[in-house]
């Protein structure tokens, strides 16, 4: 038996404390550190959390021999930065979404990886649930057929306008923060980048997309449309209709407590066919996610349920097509992965 991951945090953000709290339980990944760029917030945060050794500056927390690899939640306009010092510095990197602000850096990121000799991936909780298991599983046995049209959103009601999603600097806007997770659903889905998108959205003053909408073109595949947002009640969803059937899912990060993840199917083509309900174990999605990272460090890129490089690359690209068709008005071609 191997001794547990020992990760490391950079910032106390948010979605750290949920993630520790999710990671609590594993037996195979335990978090020995967190680091603040402000040693009292820090020295808090590990209080507050219960992890036993805190860093009062990121650069500290990437030099702690005992941190075997580094969970980065911080602003999306700095993860390219401290994804590619933690992996200087021999860390492996779990990301938080989206991978970095743009396809540029998350490429840089990855030859980073390449040059260190260290794992780089991004987080997706939704990724490492049976649910979305369930769901790959299903499309790629053929059981609705082919895919024609997908239809994936997700947004919520965002008030705080101090808050990082709301300042462009640090890759804020609604695409990044949450248009990522209907993105990258379409493209685990498809298998493949669209070839062509079109994008229109709302802008809020401080220059982020607020609301958006985008048509997603696949050669030889489905036309996919996502829409994302933070002036909308929260919603999640995905309808995935094909030849032969429908799939209906609100891909979770985490099923709501007690409650199964929930997969509906119709099978076959009549308007007047019931859906199924197929029930499968529901995961903490940050522990899933942690455990598969855990798994493809000790053995092997076959253990990690999460996004590939060559899917965040593809998501990458297609959150700056998408990004720059709605600045332009214009569809935008993306040019073929390499
Ligand atoms: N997978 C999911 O379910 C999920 C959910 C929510 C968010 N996320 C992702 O997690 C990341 C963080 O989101 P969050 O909502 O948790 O953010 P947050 O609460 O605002 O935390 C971000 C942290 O980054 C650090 N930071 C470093 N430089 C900063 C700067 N210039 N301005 C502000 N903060 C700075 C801060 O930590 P210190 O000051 O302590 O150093 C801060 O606590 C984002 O990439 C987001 O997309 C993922």
């Amino acid at each position: 038996m191997n001794a547990p991951l020992g990760l490391g945090i950079l910032g106390a953000a948010r979605i750290a404390r949920s993630f520790i709290a999710g990671v609590a339980p594993s037996m195979s990944v335990r978090v020995v550190a967190v680091a603040s760029r402000d040693a009292a917030r820090a020295a808090q945060f590990a209080a507050d959390t219960g992890v036993g050794r805190w860093h009062g500056s990121y650069e500290s927390l990437i030099a702690d021999p005992d941190v075997e690899a580094v969970y980065v939640p911080l602003p999306n306009g700095l993860h390219a930065e401290w994804a590619i010092r933690a992996l200087h510095a021999g860390k492996h990197v779990l990301c938080e979404k989206p991978l970095a602000a743009t396809h540029a850096e998350a490429a840089a990121m990855f030859a980073a990886a390449r040059r260190a000799g260290r794992v780089l991936v991004e987080g997706f909780p939704y990724l490492a649930q049976p649910h979305a298991l369930k769901l790959r599983q299903l499309v790629a046995a053929g059981e609705i057929g082919r895919l024609q049209t997908i239809q994936a959103a997700f947004g919520f009601t965002l008030a705080d306008r101090a808050n990082i999603r709301f300042d462009a600097a640090l890759g804020g806007g609604a695409l990044l923060d949450v248009g990522v997770y209907p993105i990258s659903l379409v493209r685990v889905l498809v298998g493949a980048r669209p070839w062509r998108v079109h994008a229109v959205a709302r802008w809020d003053l401080g220059g982020v997309d607020e609301t958006l909408v985008a048509t997603l073109e696949h050669a030889d595949g489905p036309l996919a449309q996502i829409s994302c947002g933070f002036a909308a009640s929260a919603h999640r969803y995905a309808v995935i209709a094909g030849t032969a059937g429908v799939l209906r899912t609100t891909y979770p990060n985490t099923p709501p407590a007690g409650q199964p993840g929930i997969v509906e199917i119709k099978r076959g083509v009549a308007a007047d066919l019931d859906y199924e309900s197929i029930q499968v174990p529901a995961l903490n999605g940050f522990r899933a996610e942690a455990e598969s990272f855990e798994r493809l460090l000790r053995a092997g890129p076959d253990h990690w349920s999460g996004a590939t490089a060559a899917e965040s690359l593809d998501i990458m690209a297609t959150l700056d097509a998408v990004l720059a068709s709605a600045r332009s008005g214009r569809p935008v071609e993306l040019a073929p992965a390499r």
